[in-house]
């Protein structure tokens, strides 16, 4: 048996057959270039058939793309392989794809047809289609409710008459693994001729279940799956490409020598693409590629991690194009992964101070699903650092409308003496900023400013958190009001108290007051 497990993606054939999935022209190009840039060994660009449009996506793609086989899907009628054939032709390595039902279920109902007939029109199909191209494909549809006897009889037929792939699909998602795994088993002990093709594989997701029997097939002698990113597809979907190969990368247990050609770091980016074209959201939970894949939230695993990464990480996050993993601080966090942030963020405190933001922090975090680099920054600064009211912010008034220049005035309250200055801003808050800024002769960058409603209602007060940047120094500066206005001065304030405070730890002076 050889050691190669082709990954013969349908992402843009099946996996488009996802309800409200469609992709325009120019978007199956781009994902097909992708694919290629991820390595798989056949693309399945198209139903060439189905519509002009499909045809046309699938010619550009097959004239476009190099590196990979070009699959274009076919029924077993001529017609459909003609216009599979016409799509394809210009790529130097085409394939057809035929596939016929043969389960009793829908030969009755949806064919029509005898067991002979079927047998008879899969040969001349294949045969017809071996005419145009050396590489065809011919899938049994619904094989696993197949009857097996009159399944292999398919099969041999199909390779006699040139077949150089059977596609072995599960196309309801009816099978379980050791059922799937038992009848790829049976087709190569049944099928004489079985060694002159590859067996591949098509599982759907209706239980759950299409990774698990694509991989009980590839322990069976599989050696072709076909797949989606992010399993998308008809129905329930497709069994997901990422999932499948990096459970054959990662259990070499199990896998052995197998081994597939797909350049896994390329897996998150190709997630992303295919999810922003397709506007299927990638649940954060989903394996190899969810936001939360490489996540850890309890302090027990945090720890672990810290400790040894592979106690609760069986694959490393850069293996499938993962930045690093992340150590998301909630309330099930622990003191480990606590201080490593902060020190993370370059914010070395004593074990006392640390104790008292870890308290700090349990308590945020019982309130707040995440915790932030902001909110750990506000924490050490307002729990652990008592900030000297240096300049106290007593009035503010901003005349503005959509037709004037704002203007702000101010009064600020230093070394028991109030200050009035008066400035002009793009806005009202950066008139505000300005007029501060007069007083207290630092002048301060604003780099990121957020508004919340703490409360409800009309009368409800908002608290504004915005990041300043003086002299290479960065800080959080909070304010809440009624007024929005307000809440800003106030934070803007905030914020340059906190500047000159740590200039004064540091003993180095940024403002004279
Ligand atoms: O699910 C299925 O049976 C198919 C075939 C066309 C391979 O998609
Ligand atoms: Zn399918």
């Amino acid at each position: 048996m050889p050691d190669k497990v082709y990954i013969f993606d349908t992402t843009l054939r099946d996996g488009e057959q996802c309800p409200g999935a469609s992709l325009e022209e120019a978007e199956k190009l781009e994902v097909a270039h992708q694919l290629a840039r991820l390595n798989v060994d056949i693309i399945e660009a198209g139903f060439p058939i189905a519509s002009p449009g499909d045809f046309r996506a699938v010619q550009k793609i097959a004239k476009q793309i190099k590196g990979p086989v070009i699959a274009g899907l076919a029924r077993a009628l001529k017609a459909d392989i003609d216009t599979a054939f016409d799509a394809v032709k210009s790529n130097p390595r085409p394939r057809i794809h035929v596939f016929l039902a043969t389960s009793k279920i829908h030969m009755q109902y949806k064919l029509q047809k005898a067991e002979g007939e079927v047998l008879r029109q899969a040969v001349e199909s294949v045969t017809y289609a071996k005419k145009k191209v050396s590489d065809v494909e011919f899938s049994p549809e619904d094989a696993a409710r197949s009857d097996r006897d009159f399944l292999c009889r398919v099969i041999e037929a199909v390779i006699d008459a040139g077949a150089t792939t059977v596609n072995i699909p599960d196309t309801v998602g009816y099978a379980f693994p050791y059922e799937f795994g038992d009848l790829i088993r049976t087709i190569r002990e049944r099928v004489p001729n079985i060694h002159k093709a590859v067996i591949s594989v098509h599982c759907h997701d209706d239980l759950g279940l299409s990774v698990a029997n694509s991989l009980a097939a590839v322990a069976n002698g599989a050696r072709q799956v076909e797949c989606t990113i992010n399993g998308i597809g008809e129905r329930a979907g497709n069994a997901s490409m990422e999932e499948i190969v990096m459970a054959i990368h990662t259990r070499k247990d199990v896998f052995k020598d197998l081994y597939t050609g797909v350049k896994t770091q390329e897996f998150c980016k190709t997630s992303r693409l295919v999810s922003t074209l397709t506007g299927f959201i990638v649940p954060p939970n989903k394996a190899i590629v969810g936001q939360n894949a490489f996540s850890h939230e309890s302090g027990i695993h945090q720890d672990g991690v810290l400790k040894y990464v592979r106690t609760y990480e069986i694959m490393r996050p850069e293996d499938v194009g993962f930045g690093e993993s992340r150590l998301v601080l909630g309330k099930h966090s622990g003191r480990h992964a606590f201080t490593v942030r902060l020190k993370q963020l370059g914010m070395e405190l004593s074990k006392e101070e640390i104790d008292r933001a870890f308290e700090r922090f349990k308590k945020t975090a019982d309130k707040k699903k995440e915790i932030y680099d902001e909110d750990l920054f506000a924490l050490v600064e307002d729990e652990l650092v008592s900030i000297p009211e240096i300049f106290l912010l007593s009035e503010v008034k901003v005349e503005t409308g959509s037709e004037i220049t704002p203007v702000a005035t101010v009064k600020v309250k230093a070394h028991g003496k109030v200050v009035e200055a008066k400035a002009k801003g793009s806005g009202p808050v950066d008139a505000c900023c300005k007029a501060v800024d007069k007083v207290t002769k630092l002048h301060g960058e604003l780099v990121d400013y957020a508004l919340h409603g703490v409360t409800g209602g009309k009368d409800a007060m908002g608290e504004v958190t915005m990041r300043v940047r003086a002299k290479g120094k960065m800080v959080t500066g909070r304010g809440a009001s009624t007024d929005v206005i307000v809440a800003s001065a106030k934070a803007y304030v905030n914020a340059v108290n906190k500047l000159i405070h740590q200039q004064a730890r540091q003993g180095t002076a940024l403002a004279h007051p």
